[in-house]
């Protein structure tokens, strides 16, 4: 199928919390969007507001030109799409459903000599942010899948293309996540020192606005050892870290680890944090 599929039909399989976001924000865009889910009363407010409802997987493939699936896991999708591989030929395929770089590349693999053109994503967004400035969608895979189902996917965040390795676009999914989850560690852990009496004014008022600076030195390339901030002052800062916690009844495992990397690193004589963090981190591996 070669149609231009600028505002041409789309079929979104899987309406969960994200999936249902995804259609919505299609249908708000103009696309006819044809859905389908196991539970189809899913589907009910989107048929009210003009989606189709299919009543099978393979009618729902059969309907568009880009089929964007957003499932629960690689198994769900792959027990639902692998029988309906027929009606995928000639289609773009574009999975949104998170898995790993492995299971990206082995689907691909297996999709792309039936003339499907595969496309995986990470989404970096929550549904409530579909469709709006803020959401963003890492995609990897066949170019030219993407550049077929971009008008499409344009509408449901910043559309990033990183390359045609299927797994690429995982692989950073799952890397800013644990960014994301060490940060929610780290709030979780401040939170705790503070105690439950001060974290509603101390979230808002400090916590939010440090994080917020602290994130812009990292896109300039600097990581927390910039000629301001030297390795021996920050490994001492974090020695009265640990020691404030046990102070506050609040354990400090994580920065402990931290901290004896840290002083390990600093009596080396290493100038730059980060080559010899990632090493450690590597042979802890
Ligand atoms: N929600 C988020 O904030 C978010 C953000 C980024 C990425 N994602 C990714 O988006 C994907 C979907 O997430 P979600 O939030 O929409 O999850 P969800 O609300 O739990 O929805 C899961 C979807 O998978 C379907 N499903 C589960 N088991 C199935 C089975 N055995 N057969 C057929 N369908 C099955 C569900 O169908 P039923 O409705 O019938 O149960 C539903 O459509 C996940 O891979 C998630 O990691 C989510």
């Amino acid at each position: 199928m070669t149609t231009d599929i600028a505002n041409s039909p789309v079929t979104v399989l899987g309406l969960g919390a994200m999936g249902s976001a995804l259609a919505a924000a299609l249908l708000k865009a103009g696309h006819p969007t044809t859905v389908w889910n196991r539970s189809p009363e899913k589907a009910d407010a989107l048929v009210a507001d003009g989606a189709v409802r299919a009543a099978s997987v393979t009618d729902a493939i059969e309907a568009s030109p880009v089929v964007i699936a957003c499932l629960l896991d690689y198994p769900v999708l792959e027990e639902l799409i692998v029988p309906a591989a027929g009606a995928l030929t000639g289609r773009h395929l574009i999975n949104l459903t998170n898995g790993t770089p492995d299971q990206a590349r082995a689907l691909a693999a297996r999709l792309e000599p039936r003339g499907i053109g595969y496309v995986d994503g990470g989404i970096m967004a929550i549904p409530s942010l579909i469709g709006g400035p803020e959401a963003f969608i890492l995609y990897s895979g066949s170019r030219d899948a993407f550049d077929r189902a971009r008008p499409a996917l344009d509408r449901l965040g910043g559309a990033h293309y990183l390359g045609e390795d299927a797994g690429l676009a995982s692989l950073y999914d799952l890397a800013l996540l644990s960014a994301m989850y060490g940060m929610a560690s780290g709030v979780r852990h401040a939170m705790t020192m503070v105690g439950e009496e001060r974290a509603a004014d101390f979230g808002p008022s400090y916590l939010v606005p440090w994080l917020q600076a602290m994130a812009a030195p990292i896109g300039q390339g600097a990581a927390a050892d910039d000629e301001g901030s030297p390795l021996g002052m920050q490994a001492a800062g974090l020695a009265n870290i640990v020691a404030a916690s046990h102070g506050q009844g609040v354990p400090a495992a994580l920065l402990s680890h931290m901290l004896t990397s840290m002083q390990d690193i600093v009596n080396a004589g290493y100038d730059d944090l980060l080559p010899p963090l990632i090493d450690q981190i590597r042979k802890a591996a």
